[in-house]
């Protein structure tokens, strides 16, 4: 039996301390589809409560940002939620860092573990968040690689359910349209099988998942098509990024063509399911993934995903102080 335990969070309003154990976030791969509902609901209630915090669990503590690609809503929503949860955030580029000039990430990893608290890291490869998760010893956050985004997608269900209900993805058809194999589309995919939506993937043949992951989901509630209009069929949530994701930039000319067919537009949304929204995690390329009517018409949306990031990973932060 899981017991509901509180415990003061925010102005004598009593909130729910999460029953989720975690230590690092690395991905939506290695989280269950409960502990993905316990820091949804944390988020809410740390959205509600913003401001009016009790309890400061990362007082004290200093947590570094090593960013190795750009980033606005990531860097500035975990430095705001840093500092709102008591700690302080150390901004770290691998430009100015050993780590740039070929220090392992395993060296740094054991030197910032003897000081500070954890580590919020967006690289490249999956492999060095794990590396530097096993090495530091301090909780790690995935900040995007080029497998997952795991905190956009908290901050995308959060959203979500701000607008339909708590648990309101169970009985919706979701869409994701275009780059469906970037780490956007794969966080989306185990999303999918952990909570067990069903998500269509809409793109060119070379931007499906590959057989191999597929089979590695084994989930049936996730459908592949090349066929913009049968992605969309009954969505509900229609979600987009860019076809060109950070690190590949020379792939910009050979690449787009074959994406146009699955810009997500007006012509395209007459297809979804009636009171639908469009979601992108942002930054957006209008007239590519996304028209510029589209987007200003779903802004509403759109940008409370992004203020959502705030959110969401306050509750990751909080979860793993206290885990
Ligand atoms: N969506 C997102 O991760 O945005 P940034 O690249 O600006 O952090
Ligand atoms: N797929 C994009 C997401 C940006 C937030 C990228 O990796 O560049």
């Amino acid at each position: 039996m899981r017991l509901n335990l509180y415990k003061g969070l925010g102005g004598g309003i009593m909130a729910p301390f999460p029953n989720t154990h975690m230590k690092n976030l690395l991905s939506i791969q290695e989280l269950s589809g409960e502990q993905i509902q316990e820091l949804l609901a944390l988020g809410h209630k740390l959205k509600g409560e913003r401001g009016r915090h009790a309890e400061q669990p990362l007082r004290g503590q200093t947590w570094a940002l090593i960013f190795s690609k750009s980033s606005t809503r990531t860097r500035v929503s975990f430095e705001v939620g840093v500092c709102e949860l008591g700690g302080r955030p150390m901004f770290l580029s691998t430009r100015d860092m050993q780590l740039g000039r070929g220090e392992p990430v395993k060296d740094t990893a054991r030197v910032l573990g003897r000081m500070v608290h954890g580590a919020i890291i967006r690289t490249y490869e999956q492999s060095e968040v794990e590396e530097f998760a096993r090495w530091s010893g301090i909780p790690t956050i995935n900040a995007l690689t080029d497998r997952e985004h795991p905190c956009q997608i908290l901050a995308d269900l959060l959203t979500l359910e701000e607008i339909y209900g708590v648990g309101a993805w169970k009985d919706m058809k979701i869409a994701f349209m275009g780059d469906t194999s970037n780490n956007m589309g794969r966080s989306w995919m185990w999303a999918a099988k952990r909570l067990g939506f069903t998500l269509a993937l809409g793109g060119p043949q070379q931007a499906l998942p590959d057989r191999q992951l597929l089979e590695q989901l084994d989930c049936p509630g996730i459908i592949c098509t090349t066929d913009p209009e049968e992605a969309v069929r009954d969505a509900c949530v229609i979600n987009t990024d860019t076809w060109i994701s950070m690190g590949q930039e020379q792939e910009k000319g050979t690449k787009e063509q074959a994406f146009f067919p699955y810009q997500v537009n007006r012509e395209l949304l007459a297809h979804a399911a009636p009171g639908h929204s469009v979601f992108h995690c942002l930054p957006a390329y209008r007239g590519y993934e996304i028209s510029d009517e589209t987007l200003e018409a779903h802004a509403g949306a759109i940008f409370t995903e992004a203020e959502n990031r705030l959110h969401a990973q306050k509750a990751v932060l909080y979860t793993l102080a206290k885990s």
